[in-house]
């Protein structure tokens, strides 16, 4: 990411602030829908639309997504849990995030589409697939 996508990505978290957890239920809602092959990771879920336990992983996801804001320069180090757990041992195949990327570019674009201009929408992109490979990275 270059300075210019860090800044971006900043603004659009600093924009979201208090909503990033509806933002982070809203894409997790429509990755189910869109791409149902998904849900076969939560089988342990109550996944109806507007469920308690999506709204609670949606809060879950965003705060992951707003600590490695904070640690933009430092991705791996600020997910490295979060890698361990995603690649070791729920072992989610790569591909699903970049469902769930997709889809929270969209819940972006419809919540606040003044925001997503073309290079906003660019570094987000960029962001959101750093965060994939970074949860991706320790399979073994
Ligand atoms: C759990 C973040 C993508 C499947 C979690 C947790 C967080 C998180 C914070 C909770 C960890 C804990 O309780 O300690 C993220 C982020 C993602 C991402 C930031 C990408 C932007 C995915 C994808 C899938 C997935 C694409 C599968 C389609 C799961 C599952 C759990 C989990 C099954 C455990 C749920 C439970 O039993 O409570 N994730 N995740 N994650 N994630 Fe992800």
């Amino acid at each position: 990411l270059s300075a210019a996508d860090k800044t971006n990505v900043k603004n659009v978290f600093a924009k979201i602030g208090g909503q990033a957890d509806e933002y982070g239920a809203d894409a997790l809602e429509r990755m189910f829908t869109t791409y149902p092959q998904t849900k076969t990771y939560f089988p342990h879920f109550d996944l109806a639309k507007g469920s308690a336990q999506v709204k609670g992983h949606g809060k879950k996801v965003a705060g992951a997504l707003i600590e490695a804001v904070n640690h933009i320069g430092d991705l791996a180090g600020a997910l490295s849990k979060l890698s361990d757990l995603h690649a070791q041992k729920l072992r989610v195949d790569p591909v699903n995030f970049k469902l769930l990327g997709q889809c929270f570019l969209v819940v972006v674009a419809t919540r606040n589409p003044s925001l997503l201009t073309p290079d906003v929408h660019a570094s987000l992109d960029k962001f959101l697939c750093a965060v994939g490979t970074v949860l991706t990275a320790k399979y073994r």
